[in-house]
């Protein structure tokens, strides 16, 4: 990882304004005087009374819709928070940003990540604040709140709204999302009917809250506790337990002791040591194949370059560890019964693959909290390194002549079968083109092929949405056939499985050389030594490439800044003019 330049602590000490609480960030009337005397006559019209406007301010982010179901508890979650700040002296102060969910974003919510970034970032150097608390939970929102945070540099902790429970038909567990990806691909395939699969469908989110496999709301939250923004233990706590409202209330009490000290913050926390802890864990918990994105823009933020090749070498003495769908056998909450994550990292830490001695968002160490961390685990769910769920790192990065700059595959989630395999190319220029031929009766497809998705990059569709999970052709479903080599440059939910290819850089609407893969071309995947390659020839490569066209981009709005400005999937996808990087 390559550190780029830094980031000094606090918005009050970058901008040199010596204002805590409402007297900080007054709107500019060129007579600062008056500016404090009105912002006070309009909350004193909201009923606070003197005492209440010289308190430290924890502003809490509320990220709750109507269109965001995961984020449903986001009110009881500012009322604890709120009694937890009001407990510990300070005063809170609620406000909103954009909110993303993964079923409510077209054409995906990685377009949007960065704008809730922006907003975030904006709103925390605008409002008068001393920390803030950030309620997040559903896939982008946490990475976004992160990443605008770190900007910010303001105080902060993330406060995840947490997982569901898990629903159960006619004796099967079934859960959020990887039960609904199997019982689709079941629909799909003839095996299931569409009264079944409506039963079945009331069951797959039986609470409120993120989906509750190790998908990318489970990984990211795991992410922002390891990095130090969420109180230890508060990743995994169900969304609807009474411990996720004293979690939150602590976190409140948390804030003001933040307020108070004027730190942590975020820039400190997320050191190279940090972000390396962040890799293993990944790769311990199986995690989402999104995290390599998001952390690569969380540490970009902080002027840290994420490297695709160390996450690979960082995974390759962790096993799995986590028993968790979509890879292992059981949820969220059971993880959380079974210790949480710290009961987790100390398994990590035992065997010196977790450097103990970064920050917590408590205000101790990791060597600190795992010490004081209950002894007890459930072996079967959080195992040892002696008895690992599966050896090997879970997401590898491969390279090659097909994808130069790198692309990821969960290796944990796929046939063991097809880590070597080489086959004819079947390519689907677009979406629309998947669509549109996928399931033709008349496909020319056997399941040898390598089926190749372009132009549905951060660039090409845009924002990279989910459709890496390329579905098998309903007529080689219908014989049984659940995994093919599939290479995108898309992403692929968190909760999915299969012999993926994700994040092929660069990407086909830039040129990459997925741009010119053609029907029948040889495909070779050889995962042992991290290659993809395709099998043509240099000179026929750069006569295709000649016929290349680009394609156009977005005439105006948010659209055209971020065609015209993100960067590639192993860059983290943030706008080149957010990151903390220095090229
Ligand atoms: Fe919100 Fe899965 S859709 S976490």
């Amino acid at each position: 990882m390559l550190r780029g330049k830094s980031l000094s602590c606090g918005y009050f000490v970058m901008t040199g304004r010596a204002g805590k609480g409402l007297d900080g960030r007054l709107t500019e009337y060129g007579d600062r005087g008056f500016a404090r005397f009105l912002r006070d006559a309009f909350l004193k019209a909201k009923g606070y009374g003197p005492e209440a406007l010289e308190k430290p301010v924890v502003a809490i982010c509320d990220t709750g819709s109507d269109f965001n179901p995961c984020h449903a508890t986001a009110p009881q979650l500012i009322e604890a928070i709120s009694r937890g700040v009001t407990m510990a002296g300070g005063l809170p102060m609620v406000f909103p940003t954009i909110s993303l969910h993964e079923s409510f974003s077209h054409p995906t919510s990685m377009f949007l990540r960065n704008l809730m970034s922006m907003d975030t970032e904006e709103m925390l150097k605008a409002l008068p604040m001393d920390a803030a608390v950030l309620i997040g939970g559903c896939d982008k929102t946490i990475p976004a709140q992160l990443m605008g945070a770190i900007s910010a540099n303001v105080p902060t902790l993330s406060v995840a709204v947490g997982p569901m429970l898990t629903g159960s038909r006619e004796g099967e567990r079934l859960g959020a999302c990887t039960d609904c990806r199997r019982l689709w691909g079941e629909h799909r395939a003839g095996a299931m009917d569409a009264e079944d699969l409506e039963v079945a469908q009331s069951q797959l989110m039986a609470s409120h809250g993120t989906c509750m496999v190790m998908g990318t709301a489970s990984s990211m939250a795991c992410v922002a506790e390891v990095l130090g923004f969420m109180l230890p233990g508060g990743s995994s706590i169900p969304a609807v337990h009474s411990e996720r409202w004293r979690h939150a209330e602590a976190s409140g009490r948390r804030a003001v002791e933040m307020a108070l000290a004027g730190g942590p913050c975020p820039a400190n926390l997320v050191t190279e040591a940090a972000v390396r802890n962040a890799c293993v864990t990944l790769q311990a918990l199986a995690g989402s194949t999104n995290v390599p994105i998001h952390l690569a823009a969380i540490a970009g933020r902080a002027g840290i370059r994420l490297s695709l090749d160390e996450l690979d070498r960082l995974g390759e003495p962790v096993p799995i560890l986590a028993d968790l769908k979509p890879v292992g056998r059981v949820y969220m909450q059971d993880f959380h019964a079974a210790g949480g994550l710290p009961a987790l990292l100390r398994e990590l830490a035992r065997e010196g693959l977790f450097d103990v001695e970064t920050a917590t968002a408590d205000g101790r160490s990791w060597v600190e909290v795992l010490e004081a961390w209950p002894e007890w685990r459930d072996g079967e769910v959080i195992r040892d390194l002696g008895n690992p769920v599966t050896e090997g790192n879970a997401i590898a990065v491969v390279r090659g002549s097909l994808v130069p700059d790198g692309a990821v595959i969960k290796q944990a989630a796929m046939t063991p079968a097809l880590r070597s395999h080489e086959g004819p190319a079947l390519v689907f220029d677009s979406l629309e083109d998947l669509h549109a031929r996928i399931d033709d009766p008349d496909l020319e497809v056997t399941e040898a092929h390598v089926l190749v998705l372009r132009n549905a990059g951060p660039v090409g569709a845009p924002g990279m949405p989910e459709a890496g999970l390329i579905p098998i052709p309903k007529k080689l479903a219908a014989t049984g056939v659940r995994d093919m080599v599939r290479i995108s440059d898309a992403r692929m939910s968190g909760t999915a499985y299969g012999a993926v290819v994700l994040h092929a850089a660069p990407e086909a609407a830039v040129g990459g050389p997925l741009a010119l893969v053609r029907d029948g071309d040889r495909i070779r995947l050889e995962l042992d030594e991290r290659r993809l390659d395709l099998l043509v020839d240099a000179e026929e490569l750069e006569r295709r490439r000649a016929e290349w066209v680009a394609p156009a981009t977005p005439v105006r709005g948010y659209a055209r800044l971020f065609a015209t400005t993100v960067e590639q999937a192993d860059r983290g996808c943030d706008l080149d003019f957010l990151t903390g990087l220095e090229d």
